[in-house]
């Protein structure tokens, strides 16, 4: 699937864009289905979240609980001051997780794609874990920025496995948030570590190297379709989105089996919901 060239570029730099990944009828279903997932959703189920004044421990619960189901998450701008939507619900989410992979058709078909394995396996890949998903909507006006982080510190495994599959579903673009990388940060160390034990959940500090600036870091551009793949260790940010164009995608994170998934990282599988590849 992938070139020797490609291969190459991906171990240098940490990442590589693959255009026209995703044709445009499968990209409309998913888009269609997560839309429908949106209308579903009743605010009212974690809109205290926002009103109740243990603000913090209320949405890590949200967060937490939605390890291994679907949920919807506001953007942190969606509301006014006095506590309700500046604008329609469908432009107020944030994001859809965490397993839609593996729980709903739509997006399980998505995933489950021969081509996405064979490109997982080039990868390195030899044993696929899918153990997250997420489709971030990036809204128009709010939509939030995500600091600089590496994938890795959400995703532990000895040694570091985790691989990002980001699915362009609309033109990332600089003005609409587009994903910013340090080419080559994936030779540097990890920085923090995401520790969850039982309902409470911690940022460990590992490494004090600086985060990219302006001198290093490099848009990452890209049109309706394409995927980018990239290392769990490879510095990345998006802006926040002030255009009035959205920048939906969608992402998977995936580890090999042949690492040890850490115990402490938030997302865990028992033996009733196996984590699965790509088969
Ligand atoms: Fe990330």
């Amino acid at each position: 699937m992938l070139t020797p060239e490609q291969r190459d570029r991906y171990r240098r730099d940490g990442y590589i864009v693959i255009p026209n990944f995703k044709a445009p009828d499968e990209i409309a279903r998913l888009r269609a289905r997560a839309g429908d997932i949106v209308d579903a959703f009743d605010p009212a189920e974690s809109r205290a979240i926002f009103t109740t004044r243990d603000q913090a421990r209320a949405s890590d619960a949200w967060f937490l609980g939605s390890d291994n189901t679907i949920r919807c998450f506001f953007e942190e701008e969606a509301f006014g001051p006095d506590g309700r939507l500046k604008q329609a619900k469908a432009l107020s989410i944030n994001k859809i997780g965490h397993a839609m992979h593996d729980l709903d058709p739509v997006f399980k078909a998505f995933t489950h794609d021969a081509k996405l394995a064979a490109v997982a396996r080039d990868l390195g890949l030899e044993q696929p874990q899918i153990w997250q998903s997420m489709y971030i909507f990036k809204q128009p006006g709010i939509g939030g920025e995500v600091r600089w982080h590496q994938d890795a510190t959400f995703f532990d495994s000895t040694p570091i496995s985790v691989t990002t599959f980001w699915f362009a579903l609309e033109d990332a673009t600089i003005e609409n948030g587009c994903l910013w990388v340090e080419p080559g940060g994936h030779c540097g160390p990890l920085r923090e570590r995401f520790l969850r034990d039982g309902d409470a959940i911690a940022m460990e500090k590992l490494d004090g190297t600086p985060w990219p600036d302006d001198s290093t870091a490099v848009p990452l551009v890209a049109k309706a379709g394409d995927l980018v793949c990239f290392h769990g260790l490879l510095p990345h940010y998006s802006a926040p989105n002030r255009s009035p164009v959205s920048r939906h995608a969608f992402t998977l994170h995936v580890t090999d089996a042949r690492t040890a998934y850490s115990p402490r990282n938030w997302i865990q599988r028992d033996a009733d919901f196996p984590v699965r590849g790509f088969d």
